[in-house]
């Protein structure tokens, strides 16, 4: 029995339902809830991407990975490196694709961590900058390890605090190129009240003083840049609902 092409169909299907969700307010907030219960347990630090800690939650890597597949870059910088698990997760689509390399800042690269990185599989895709991710020599090598005319997804992990978050959007965003992904990390903090803030971190960022904070500052100081309304709108136990945006092409 042959049944009707119904591609197109469920494609349409789920992106409505994203968009639907996105709008589904009482959802948002059970989910909340449950990413502040969890939380007690580090919920987003259980995880591991081909044996490296990723400090993410499930949507976000699954989230992660559909940008990545749909816009293809031949490059990708991410800022907060930490145990290496999100740039193994990055590399590892790139071989997948076929092309593509990770360029990895952090201010603070534990010797067992980079250790993790250069003996893994993925090694040869990844490139490991040192340094405070908005100072002037750091950005200088992230720089110059972009080739000419490639097209480059930045993804925004480091310090969470606004004023930084918002220096790495000035700072970054202009490496972004058209069509291609700007993430910003952990915006779920500015959705959470300052009770319900998690504080099992070396550092604890309340609301305003957090990436979504930053994040409506940039927007209002530059156009280039829209949310992924469907991606953004299915991020339930997420830590970055509302950080997908896509440079407008
Ligand atoms: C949330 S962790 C990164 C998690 C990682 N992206 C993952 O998914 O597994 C944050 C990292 O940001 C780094 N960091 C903090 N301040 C920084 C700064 N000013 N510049 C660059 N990295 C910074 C910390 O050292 C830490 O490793």
């Amino acid at each position: 029995m042959s049944h009707p092409d119904d591609r197109a169909k469920f494609k349409a299907e789920s992106d409505e339902y994203a968009l639907q969700m996105g709008r589904d307010n009482a959802l948002f907030e059970m989910s909340k809830n449950l990413v502040v219960a969890a939380d007690k347990y580090k919920y987003s630090y259980l995880w591991t991407w081909l044996g490296v800690p990723i400090i993410q939650m499930p949507a976000d890597i699954v989230a992660m990975q559909e940008v990545v597949w749909r816009s293809k870059p031949d490059v990708i910088v991410e800022t907060g490196v930490a145990r290496g698990g999100s740039l193994i997760f990055f590399a590892s689509l790139l071989k997948l694709i076929g092309n593509g390399t990770v360029v990895g800042v952090d201010i603070d690269i534990r010797a067992h961590n980079r250790d993790t990185i250069v003996s893994h599989p993925m090694a040869e895709r990844i490139s490991l900058v040192e340094g405070s991710s908005v100072a002037d020599n750091t950005l200088e090598r992230v720089r110059s390890m972009i080739p000419e005319g490639a097209s480059v997804m930045v993804v925004l992990d480091s310090d969470h605090s606004r004023d930084h978050v918002l220096a790495e959007l000035r700072a970054y965003a202009p490496l972004v190129t058209r069509g291609q992904y700007l993430i910003v990390a952990d915006t779920i903090l500015g959705f959470l009240s300052r009770s319900e803030t998690p504080t099992a971190r070396s550092k604890i960022w309340h609301q305003g003083d957090e990436p979504l904070a930053a994040l409506r500052q940039f927007m209002a100081e530059s156009d280039d840049f829209e949310l992924d309304h469907e991606m953004n709108g299915k991020l339930i136990m997420a830590s970055s609902p509302n950080g997908y945006l896509r440079k407008r092409a």
